[in-house]
């Protein structure tokens, strides 16, 4: 059984699993600590300096590296913790391309955010961000680019690609103020080992990593992605009759947020206007529109008509279910055992 700890943030009362740190902590209780370089998915590296809590009074320490304990009592903010935040905001901005009407992650910015919290004025915001470094962006990946102008180097593309995906295929490149994150031997992403899993793009908390068409949804559904036979737990996002954008359900065991290039960004073929949506009925050489009825009856006609020539190939893209009844038809219907299966698409 796990243990537990009971204490206080900000008066709050708390109860956490021992081990987890006061900043998940705070987090799951819906408790704000501005962060940048912390994610409940990855080991804690303590980089970004924005999470300092003072804790039963004492000096500031970091709430993501700090672990929870029975009785503790967390203020998440006082004044020398606020001048630290904001002096390292200040910081990061000034090193931040700040276009942020373009920008993809202007909805969820963590950057905005925490400034925000923080009372930082738009002068103060605009001032600083006059970055000087202007560094190229990488388009390469059909899916995604990489503006190292919005990076703030907290790691968790990094730390994503390693401890998540296990690729590796994202680095630190250079050292000091020219620090850069960047694909692996400091080649474009789409001449890197990158499989475009898209885990980075979806951790990135300031839109250095951002999806090539962005979209924010009007609404989202819960679903099961069509690709293979794992099953993963997806949510799309819909615009009217319209697919936008696919992320990982995190509630869903199969793959706890997480997907593969198919799944995340291997969905347009849905609105696709090249996309089947009707049967094709071939007559005289040529394939043209019909309808359902016409069409199944067909089927059945030629099935009736196959005497033993017969096979089918199930699909991944079915449900286990879906692919039950296929196996039971050829076997009890058609009598026969030509019956297979591909197991990914
Ligand atoms: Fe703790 Fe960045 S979240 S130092």
């Amino acid at each position: 059984m796990t243990e537990t700890c009971s204490f206080t943030i900000d008066g709050q009362e708390v109860t956490a699993a021992s081990g987890t740190s006061v900043l998940n902590a705070a987090s799951a209780s819906g408790i704000y600590i501005p962060h940048l370089c912390n994610h409940p998915d990855l080991k804690p590296t303590g980089s970004c300096r924005l999470c300092f809590v003072s804790i039963d009074g004492g000096k500031p320490r970091m709430a993501c590296r700090e672990p929870v304990k029975d009785g503790i009592s967390v203020a998440t903010s006082n004044a020398v913790i606020q001048r630290m935040r904001v002096q390292v905001m200040e910081l990061l901005i000034a090193d931040h391309y700040m276009d942020c009407l373009a920008c993809a992650a202007a909805h969820d910015c963590e950057l905005l955010k925490i400034s925000a919290y923080l009372g930082m004025r738009p002068n103060q915001l605009t001032r600083l961000g006059k970055t000087e470094r202007n560094l190229p962006v990488d388009g390469s990946n059909p899916f995604f680019q990489f503006d190292p102008n919005k990076c703030v180097l907290c790691g968790i593309c990094v730390r994503t690609c390693d401890e998540i995906v296990g690729l590796r295929a994202i680095g630190y490149i250079h050292w000091g103020d020219k620090t850069v994150i960047g694909a692996a031997g400091n080649r474009p992403f789409a001449e890197s080992i990158c499989e475009s899993c898209g885990e980075c793009v979806e951790r990135c908390p300031v839109g250095a990593l951002a999806p090539k068409t962005p979209a924010i949804p009007a609404r989202e559904v819960q679903s099961t992605c069509v690709y293979c036979g794992v099953g993963c737990g997806i949510h799309v996002g819909v615009r009217g009759d319209t697919v936008v954008s696919v992320s990982g359900d995190r509630d869903r065991e199969t793959n706890s947020g997480s997907l593969c290039v198919k799944g995340r960004f291997g969905f347009r073929f849905i609105n696709h206007p090249d996309r089947l949506t009707r049967p094709l009925v071939r007559k005289n050489g040529e394939l043209k529109e019909s309808n359902w009825d016409v069409a199944l009856d067909l089927i059945a006609e030629k099935f009736r008509k196959s005497k033993g020539r017969f096979a089918a190939l199930a699909s991944a893209k079915c449900t286990n279910e879906e692919n039950y009844l296929i196996q039971k038809f050829v076997r009890v219907a058609m009598r026969t055992n030509n019956i297979d299966h591909c197991a990914r698409l």
